[in-house]
């Protein structure tokens, strides 16, 4: 892979004041290309990569490649940076902690942290009720941990999901995610009895509905919704045997698909009549991502456990199960991680979550609304765009090659990307055609104009 950007002037780089991107070399550059031969050499094929860039630095939305060039990010390494590339508060936190102590394992002694950012969690998730939280490493472990505890407090095995959804890739999280086939392929049987369901997918209803005939804006809620007590609790979940409800309140990988209110209240309603439980998988829609802190709360949504990860400490490993308090009873040894909770990253965590309060949550929420405009307005332009939805700064573009049968796009969203990060600015696809735009919370309106100009640009070359 050899792209020549002939658009970009040269010129001396800092990454400290620039606020967009400066391409100086070909992409890759020759450093790049040595290290992304060392990675194919050495590293686990199993990760997917559509572009080589190689990472050296990071400031703000802005990323410095090994061979100087400076990109926009919006992605923000996967949903992760929400606070921007080191930002100094949390770099500060960081720092202190390294100095007083690494590790000492929340597991069998007691460290300040815990109970702290326990306190702030409980305080900051939907539910006026206490809660307790449970502290891991990764996405995957926090979906673990809610799963588990779920199973262990209700003696229920069985689980409800949905098509679309991804909960991560270790064996119990697998089971939960219905994303893409090649996730499972090789794997064998599930570990978990899991029933899936159509997501509420207004754009590609799967029961050829529209929220106007579905009952979406009906007290009955949505079918997609409905279907799960009129047929799945009838049929094949026993709902003495249902543990749980796992649900994203906005759909992540399967394509940043935004639901109808009335399909995670109706949810709700029927997990209650049944004594399920309801999980929210927060760990990529949480954390300020939506301009609030938990995407629950677009809609509503209480549920009674929430697995939180990646932005919730700006890129240190971190994962929190947050669960009411009532539930949340299971006995010392029954769950527990080494390294969950570690105190450098929740000291990072607790930086990330003043810096949230302190106004990126509104930034998040004023940005969101400026780029859905901006992309609302490139979709008169650009048949190619099928469809533009979102919360704050968790935006979804899904391509289509014709509006009328909605055939994706899955080729020309690849290109697309390809193309934006040959001008410079970093973003990612999700489901099997739509772009997303997770960019880190800091960004501002000339970034955003920036974006949207080369998003623009690059799916005219597309088109
Ligand atoms: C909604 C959701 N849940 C769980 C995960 C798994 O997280 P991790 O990769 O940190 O295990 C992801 C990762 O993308 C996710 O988006």
């Amino acid at each position: 892979m050899l792209w020549r950007n002939s658009t970009m002037p040269t010129s001396s780089l800092s990454l400290e004041t620039a606020r967009l991107p400066e391409i100086i070399t070909s992409l890759p550059g020759p450093k790049a290309r040595e290290i992304v031969a060392r990675d194919a050499e050495f590293v686990s094929p199993s990760y997917t990569r559509t572009y080589p860039l190689v990472v050296n630095r990071g400031r703000g939305a802005m990323i410095e490649d090994v061979d100087g060039n400076i990109f926009l990010d919006f992605n923000a390494g996967v949903a992760v940076c929400i606070t921007g590339h080191s930002h100094p508060h949390v770099v500060e936190a960081i720092k202190k902690q390294v100095d007083d102590f690494i590790h000492i394992s929340g597991t069998d002694y007691y460290y300040r942290h815990l109970p702290d950012l326990a306190k702030k969690l409980s305080e900051l998730a939907p539910g006026s009720f206490k809660k307790r939280t449970h502290f891991g490493n990764s996405g995957a472990e926090a979906v673990e941990g809610a799963i588990k505890l779920a199973m262990y407090k209700t003696h229920r095995q069985k689980l409800i999901a949905f098509l679309g959804a991804f909960h991560g890739r270790t064996f119990g999280a697998l089971s939960l995610t219905a994303s893409k086939a090649r996730q499972r392929a090789g794997f064998g049987p599930q570990a978990l009895d899991v029933t899936h369901v159509p997501y509420a997918n207004c754009y590609r209803c799967p029961y050829k509905l529209t929220p106007e005939t579905c009952g979406a804006h009906e007290s009955s809620g949505p079918h997609c919704a409905r279907i799960i007590e009129d047929l799945i609790l009838k049929t094949t979940v026993p709902p003495e045997d249902c543990a749980a409800i796992v649900v994203e309140p906005i759909q992540g990988e399967g394509g940043y698909v935004v639901p109808p209110a009335s399909f995670l209240r109706t949810i709700r309603e029927i997990a209650d009549r049944h004594g399920i439980l309801v999980i929210a998988d927060e760990v990529q829609s949480g954390m300020g991502r939506t301009g609030k802190m938990f995407a629950s709360e677009h809609f509503d949504l209480v549920p009674d456990i929430i697995a939180s990860a990646k932005g919730i400490a700006s890129g240190l490993p971190l994962s929190a199960t947050i669960a009411r308090a009532d539930l949340m009873t299971w006995k010392p040894g029954a769950h527990a991680s080494t390294f969950g909770g570690n105190p450098v990253a929740i000291s990072a965590s607790l930086a990330t979550l003043e810096l949230l309060e302190d106004g990126l949550l509104t930034n998040a929420a004023v940005m969101g609304d400026y780029l859905l405009d901006g992309l609302r307005e490139l979709q008169k332009k650009h048949s190619l765009i099928g469809d533009v939805r979102g919360r704050g700064l968790m935006i979804g573009i899904e391509l289509v090659r014709d509006r009328d049968s909605k055939e994706p796009a899955p080729d020309e969203r690849d290109q697309i990307e390809i193309e934006c990060f040959k001008r410079g600015v970093i973003i990612q696809g999700c489901g099997t055609s739509t772009i997303r735009l997770s960019p880190p919370l800091v960004i501002d309106r000339e970034q955003c104009d920036f974006a949207l100009k080369t998003l623009d640009q690059a799916i005219a070359v597309v088109e």
